[in-house]
């Protein structure tokens, strides 16, 4: 029997911490919504969610979030090599100590699997997960693939609407994965708030691994035209992530994940979803399915391909 009845999310407002403070209140958890604006947060959150002012980079207001809570979400909004990243890590650290947190629970937002080859990105991850699971608090590290909501990033649906072309991601036309829908991650993060998952790094993803063209043959219900898989090379995903960021640097670290997806020697990232789904009593979201129902959904309430 769980003795975990109230979660806080820090993050809350992002792609990844929104679906868990819903996850969680479906769940019937009480659910602290940590972020640094609560105008911001009041108004896209649940109110059935508290709102709690905190930044991860000040400890005193982390350790408050936590205060009187029984475990908490959280994530990197940073880089994970970087010197801010280490400064929340040790925030987190030292406010699940101080209040007395039963459960943590990390997504490390990216996937660092075997097979990954060294680089900045890949070993800060690698680093941060390490530490946080040695720390005397029951702490699971979520491991996830790529997100499907970049599928959502305005120039992939301008180029897809406009063009007909799918330039993300940077990988081989054969290479076969496993996405992830931020709310299957959701899913599993208030699963694991039960379940005996301390000291585990878990593999998240979504069922129905596809290649580029796979991907591609779905997007065409809901954009209505045809679509061709034309990926950039790493080097321009770089290039147009630098734009994005307004970093440089942060285009090439971010680059170097792709980078290591292509050097992997099978397919991948590939997770036994099915597995996912027994061990955790949940059901997954297929690819297929996010893409008719929430990418769809999305297309229609923040531009149609048609506008
Ligand atoms: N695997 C993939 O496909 C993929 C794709 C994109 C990103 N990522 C990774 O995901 C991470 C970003 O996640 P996201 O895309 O979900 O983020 P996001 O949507 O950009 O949201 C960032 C969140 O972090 C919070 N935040 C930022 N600075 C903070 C601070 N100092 N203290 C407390 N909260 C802070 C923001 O909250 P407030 O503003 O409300 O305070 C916001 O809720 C990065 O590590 C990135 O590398 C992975």
């Amino acid at each position: 029997m769980s003795s975990i009845s109230s979660l806080v999310v820090f993050g809350a407002t992002g792609t990844q911490g929104h679906p868990v403070v819903d996850a969680a209140l479906q769940a019937g958890l009480d659910v602290r919504a940590v972020s640094r604006d609560v105008d911001k947060a009041e108004e896209q959150l649940s109110s059935r969610a508290q709102v709690f002012q905190a930044d991860l980079l000040e400890p005193e207001t982390v350790a408050e979030a936590m205060s009187g809570m029984d475990a908490a979400f959280f994530y990197l909004p940073v880089m994970p090599h970087s010197p801010s990243a280490q400064a929340m890590v040790e925030s987190v650290v030292a406010g699940a100590r101080t209040s007395g947190l039963q459960r943590l629970v990390f997504t490390s937002s990216a996937w660092f699997g075997p097979g990954m080859p060294s680089g900045p990105f890949v070993d800060g991850l690698r680093a941060v997960s390490g530490r946080l699971l040695e720390i005397d608090v029951e702490t699971v590290v979520l491991r996830p693939t790529l997100y499907l909501a970049n599928l959502v990033w305005p120039h992939i649906i301008r180029e897809i609407r406009d063009y007909g072309r799918l330039s993300y991601p940077p990988l081989d036309a054969g290479r076969c994965l496993n996405w992830t829908a931020t709310e299957d991650q959701a899913a599993v993060a208030v699963a694991c708030l039960d379940a005996g998952v301390a000291g585990e790094i878990i593999d998240v993803a979504s069922p129905e691994p596809v290649t580029g063209p796979d991907l591609c043959r779905l997007l065409v219900s809901v954009y209505g035209r045809e679509v061709h898989y034309d990926p950039q090379t790493v080097e321009e995903f770089a290039d147009t992530l630098s734009h994005m960021a307004g970093s440089a640097e942060i285009g090439r670290t971010v680059a170097g994940l792709y980078e290591g997806f292509n050097a992997l020697a099978e397919d991948g990232p590939l997770v036994d979803t099915e597995a996912l789904e027994r061990r955790f009593g949940i059901r997954l979201t297929p690819v297929s399915e996010w893409v008719e129902q929430r990418l769809g959904a999305l297309l229609d309430r923040y531009g149609t391909p048609s506008n």
